[in-house]
């Protein structure tokens, strides 16, 4: 069947990407003369039948912009079955012959329960500055997130030095400590603490002091945020081992927000334009898009729920060998 109308949305938490994404969708179809609809704020945009016509022009000048111009939501009842039928249902009445959703793991799995109740073919273009999506090595807005709290750290670091203090700088990540890797091996952190591998304040106490005997005389510890308790629990438990001045900064959701970096809005790009590419070919099952030592990938969206997400563990192992701050693997 020929693609005539499709539709395209943003979902879960923002991060910077969204709109290079979406704008690589519109011109994409437009130079297929395929009609698009944008549909806000997530999923509950197709509830509400909160649709918005989208033509090459109104994705203009917007490649370079953060958060999202379709707006997003987390549509948490989207995991119980009436939810999902009544959801299914409203967008069976949109008449789409395709569904780009532009999401998470949150979205992949709600992609994959309306994809049980419609014929719309889904396809899924991994986002998240979390890194935390099977089947991709990267996904849209993480290397912007890297780069935000990259740059930020280096600031503290000034004052790190300055004073001679410790800081427990918090990252986001939620579950897993992707993000905190990559970010603590580019900012040349002494220590890195991610939730798959716990790390217990004695060990880090006895490695800053290792590095103050070095001559070091001031350190960075990049936590992520999925460590119970956070940066704050981290620098209580230090101050009643080590003899410095243990400070706190949570990066917090700066780290979502401004530009894409060059990186970022050329895999949106690719990837957008991928997405559109599957649906034009036509497609009977929901899959997703993604980018694998930098070739591109399509998956059953279905299995790729399965697939462990890339754990970048070797970043963070790194980091320890060349701060000289060696934990073991
Ligand atoms: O986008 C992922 C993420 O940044 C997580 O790391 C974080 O825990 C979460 O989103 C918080 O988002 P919100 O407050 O919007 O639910």
């Amino acid at each position: 069947m020929a693609l005539r109308h499709i539709g395209v949305l943003t979902s879960g938490g923002d991060c910077p990407g969204l709109n290079a994404c979406v704008r690589a969708v519109v011109r994409s179809a437009g130079g297929a003369g395929v009609q698009v609809s944008g549909i806000r704020y997530g999923f509950r945009g197709i509830v509400d039948n909160d649709v918005i016509p989208l033509d090459d022009r109104s994705v203009s000048g917007i490649i370079q912009l953060g958060g999202t111009k379709l707006r997003t939501s987390r549509f948490l009842e989207l995991h119980q079955p009436e939810v999902v039928r009544s959801t299914a249902e409203a967008l069976d009445r949109l008449r789409l012959d395709g569904l780009i959703v532009i999401g998470g793991d949150g979205s992949q799995r709600a992609a994959v329960a309306l994809s049980e109740h419609v014929r719309t073919p889904i396809v899924l273009v991994p986002k998240t500055i979390d890194n935390d999506v099977g089947g991709t090595d990267y996904a849209i807005g993480f290397d912007s997130a890297v780069n935000t709290a990259v740059e930020a750290i280096d600031k503290i670091r000034d004052t790190a030095l300055s004073h001679e203090r410790v800081f427990a700088v918090e990252v986001m990540g939620r579950g897993r400590g992707i993000l905190a890797s990559a970010v603590a091996l580019a900012s040349g952190a002494e220590v890195v603490c991610i939730p798959e591998v716990p790390l217990e304040p004695d060990a880090i106490a006895s490695a800053l002091m290792r590095c103050s005997k070095k001559g070091k005389c001031s350190s960075i510890i990049v936590v992520a945020e999925g460590c119970p308790g956070g940066a704050s629990k981290l620098a209580e438990d230090l101050r009643k081992r080590v003899p410095f001045d243990v400070r706190v900064s949570v990066l917090g959701y700066m780290q979502r927000g401004g530009p894409p970096t060059a990186f970022d809005r050329i895999l949106a790009s690719e990837l957008g334009a991928q997405a559109f590419d599957v649906l034009a070919a036509g497609t009977d099952r929901p899959v997703m898009v993604g980018r694998i030592r930098g070739e591109p990938v399509t998956h059953d969206l279905r299995e790729a729920m399965h697939i462990e997400p890339h754990s970048f563990k070797e970043l963070r192992d790194l980091c320890h060998r060349l701060s000289g701050v060696w934990f073991g693997a």
